[in-house]
C-alpha cells in the first residue's frame, strides 16, 4: 500500500464504522450461506467428501459455476473444507444443521432468513401502508420445527405444573404438535383431557403424534377456536394450558379469554402459560417485531402486564419461572382464587 492509498483510507468517511459493519456482515454472510447450502441440499451431500464433479452429478445444478461460487464462500467462512480436490463439512454449524438431531437448528436458520428477513425487508412499506404480512400461511411447519429448540426447557416447566396442580383432567389450548401433552401424561399417568387447535391440519398431525407415542387414548382432539368454542369443551378441568400462543390474541382480548378459562376450571384449578416476554433483550424485541408484522399475531406481553391480567381475571400468580437462562422466556402458573 503506497502513501496515497493510506491517505485515501484515512480520509474515508466512517472508517471505524465500516470496520464494525464488515465484521457484522461476516455473521450475516455465514447465516445466509448456511440457509442456502442447507436448502440446496449441499450440506447434506457434503456429509460424504465429494469432488466438484461428483457434487454436480448429485445436485444437478443448472449452473455448476454458481455451485462452485457458493462452495468458495463456504470454504472462506470455514464451513466447508477443500482438501485433495474433495469438499467436505468443516464448520460446527454446518455439521449441526445436517446432524441426526439437527432439524430444529436448521429450521431456526430457515426461520430467520426466510420469515424474519422478509419482515425487515418489507418493514418500511408496512409502516406506510399498515398492511401486515400473511406469514402464518405456510410457516406452521417451520415454526413447529424451530420451536423444538425450546422443548426441553418447556418440558421441565410442564412437569413442575403437573406436580403443583395434580390434575386429573386438563384442557390444552393451541396444542400444536401435542408434544407437551406427551410430557404431561408422562408426569401424570392417569391424566386425561381435551386438546384443541384451530388448524385442522395441525390436529391431524397431533393425532398422528399421540398415536405414535401411544397416548392417543388420553386426549380428545378437536379443531376449535378457543374464542368460539363448541359446547362440549365446557369443562370443568383441573388445569388449562396455553403454551406459546398468547400472542395470537389482541392485548384487549386477553383478560376476557382468561375469564373464560377461569369459568372452565374447578375450584382450586390452575392455568399455565408459557411465552417469550417483551423486555430488554434483542431476541425478545426482534420476536415482538416479527409478531407485530404478521397478520393474526399481536404484541408480546411483558411479565408485569401478563401477571396483572391474570390477577384481574381472578387468578393468583403461584409461579413465574424463567425457563431459559439469559432469555425472557417464562412459564407462569395461575391458580383460581
Ligand atoms: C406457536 S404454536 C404452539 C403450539 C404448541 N402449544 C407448542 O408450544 O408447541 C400456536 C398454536 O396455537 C394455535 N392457535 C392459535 N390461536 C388459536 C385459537 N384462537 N384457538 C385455538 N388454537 C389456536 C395455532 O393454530 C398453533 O397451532
Amino acid at each position: 500500500m503506497n502513501f496515497k492509498s493510506i491517505l485515501a483510507m484515512v480520509r474515508t468517511p466512517h472508517l471505524a464504522v465500516q470496520g464494525q459493519l464488515r465484521n457484522d456482515l461476516q455473521a450475516y454472510v455465514r447465516v445466509n450461506f448456511l440457509y442456502a447450502a442447507f436448502e440446496a441440499g449441499l450440506l447434506a451431500a457434503l456429509k460424504t467428501p465429494l469432488t466438484l464433479s461428483e457434487l454436480v452429478s448429485q445436485l444437478q445444478p443448472k449452473q455448476p459455476e454458481l455451485l462452485e461460487s457458493l462452495l468458495r464462500v463456504g470454504v472462506m467462512l470455514g464451513e466447508v473444507a477443500q482438501e485433495n480436490e474433495r469438499y467436505s463439512l468443516r464448520g460446527n454449524r454446518s455439521r449441526a444443521l445436517v446432524a441426526d438431531d439437527g432439524d430444529a437448528i436448521a429450521a431456526f436458520v430457515q426461520e430467520y432468513v426466510s420469515y424474519h428477513g422478509s419482515v425487515y425487508r418489507h418493514l418500511p412499506e408496512r409502516l406506510q401502508t399498515g398492511e401486515l404480512g400473511n406469514y402464518l400461511q405456510g410457516t406452521g411447519n417451520l415454526i413447529a420445527r424451530s420451536s423444538r429448540l425450546l422443548e426441553s426447557f418447556v418440558a421441565v416447566f410442564v412437569q413442575e405444573v403437573i406436580r403443583a396442580a395434580q390434575p386429573k383432567r386438563m384442557l390444552e389450548i393451541g396444542c400444536g404438535s401435542g408434544v407437551y401433552l406427551h410430557y404431561a401424561v408422562q408426569a401424570s399417568p392417569l391424566l386425561t383431557g381435551i386438546a384443541i387447535d384451530m388448524q385442522a391440519d395441525v390436529i391431524e398431525q397431533t393425532k398422528r403424534n399421540l398415536q405414535q407415542w401411544g397416548v392417543d387414548n388420553r386426549f380428545e382432539l378437536m379443531v376449535a377456536n378457543v374464542l368460539n368454542p363448541p359446547a362440549n369443551i365446557a369443562g370443568p378441568f383441573d388445569l388449562v394450558t396455553l403454551y406459546n400462543n398468547i400472542y395470537y390474541f389482541p392485548v384487549a382480548e386477553r383478560v376476557p379469554l382468561f375469564k373464560k378459562i377461569r369459568a372452565w376450571l374447578k375450584p382450586g384449578g390452575a392455568f399455565a402459560l408459557v411465552t417469550l416476554m417483551r423486555g430488554n433483550n434483542v431476541d425478545s424485541a426482534n420476536f415482538d417485531l416479527i409478531l407485530q408484522s404478521t397478520q393474526g399475531c399481536y404484541a408480546l406481553p411483558t411479565l408485569d402486564e401478563l401477571t396483572a391480567q391474570l390477577r384481574e381475571s381472578g387468578f393468583s400468580v403461584d409461579m413465574q419461572a424463567q425457563l431459559v437462562p439469559m432469555e425472557l422466556y417464562y412459564g407462569v402458573l395461575g391458580k383460581l382464587v
